[in-house]
């Protein structure tokens, strides 16, 4: 039987569409862990780009209607599941992935996507890591095979994964190059560990990057919108050099025989399709990075739970991010 003990506010989408079909609900029945789940107070949850696509029913994978966004969540363990050992009532976690979805009050997700949240970091920044950090792992060393000493460019680097790309690389011994739309956002990547800096909206700016790497090119891209700039990146690659499209909004058209001479590659990125095994990996350099201390999310613009609509509209139609956007819960 419902009641108000058993219930919770959660965002709830009945039908895709434009950010208007995010209905905040504040009588969803709070979700009960099994086996190998706990249930998490949510203090705060990633909005991630592809949430506004999958709501948008644009996506390649669409969500069964109705249903709560979400998956990067921080908070405290509410309840565990009967067989859970590893986390108890009251543990601080962060997740890379939820079953109930992260825009709500509580949250059930299997303890294969929950770590422990350290001390160092707040329930922000622990809504910070999931898709951001594990796709930046992914792209840059499972995918795109980066080595210490190797360049790369971070191309989008002031948003949620650009920035995770940026410190993960510096930490692992890459050279590192961004760019940023803004002045604000240049600083942020300079702060965070990029060598030197660029800003994607001067009309000169890939000559920039030209003169700064020489002949020499740039050894692996970490490219955030390759509708707009995979073209230009096959002439920056050094020999042997990869593009790892992580963003993508559209299409482009490119020369082939510009991958020819440098045998250079463009590689697609998606999380959600790398094994349990490269998760697994991705989580252990994570948390070890966190315990170092380099692995520091920089929150940036921050919403209430009711103002979801907004967030989301927010996120696409940005003027220049500035770390991670998150929601208050
Ligand atoms: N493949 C995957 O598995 C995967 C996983 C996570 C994310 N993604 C995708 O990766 C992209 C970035 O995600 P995010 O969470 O970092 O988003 P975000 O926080 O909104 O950041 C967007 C980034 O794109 C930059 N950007 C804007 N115009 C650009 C341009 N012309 N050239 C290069 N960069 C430009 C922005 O810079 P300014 O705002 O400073 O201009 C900002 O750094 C999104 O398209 C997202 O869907 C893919």
């Amino acid at each position: 039987m419902a009641t108000a003990r058993n219930m919770m506010r959660a965002v709830r989408v009945f039908e895709f569409g434009g950010p208007e079909v995010l209905k905040l609900q504040s009588d969803v029945l709070l979700p009960v862990p099994k086996e190998n789940q706990v249930l998490i107070k949510v203090h705060a949850c990633g909005v991630n780009p592809v949430e506004t696509y999958i709501r948008s029913g644009a996506y390649s994978r669409k969500s069964p209607l109705p249903y709560t966004p979400g998956s990067d969540v921080a908070g405290v363990i509410e309840a565990v599941g009967e067989h859970v050992t590893l986390f108890k009532k009251g543990d601080r976690v962060f997740t890379s992935g939820t079953i109930s979805g992260g825009y709500a009050d509580y949250a059930v997700a299997s303890t294969d996507t929950v770590f422990p949240l350290s001390d160092k970091l707040d329930f922000k920044q622990g809504a910070a890591i999931g898709i951001p950090y594990f796709t930046a792992f992914h792209a840059l060393f499972q995918k795109g095979r980066a080595k210490a000493g190797e360049s790369v460019l971070v191309h989008g680097a002031s948003g949620g994964v650009g920035i995770a790309t940026c410190q993960i690389a510096r930490a692992y011994g890459l050279k590192v190059l961004g760019t940023a739309g803004t002045s604000e956002g240049m600083n942020i990547v300079l702060r965070n560990g990029a060598h030197k800096v660029f800003n994607h909206r001067e009309a000169d700016y890939v000559d920039k990057i030209k003169e700064f790497i020489g002949m020499q090119g740039v050894d692996v891209i970490i490219e955030m919108l390759a509708n707009v700039n995979l073209a230009t990146d096959l002439h920056l690659l050094s020999q042997g050099g990869r593009v790892m499209v992580v963003g993508s909004r559209g299409p482009i058209e490119i020369n082939p025989r510009d991958t020819m001479s440098k045998e250079s590659s463009v590689i697609g990125v998606a999380l959600f399709s790398a094994t349990k095994e490269e998760i697994r990996q991705c989580a252990a350099a994570l948390l070890a990075g966190i315990e170092a201390s380099w692995l520091r999310p920089v929150i940036g613009p921050e919403y209430p739970l009711e103002k979801v609509a907004k967030a989301h509209e927010n996120l696409i139609h940005s003027s220049g991010a500035l770390g991670k956007m998150v929601l208050l819960i």
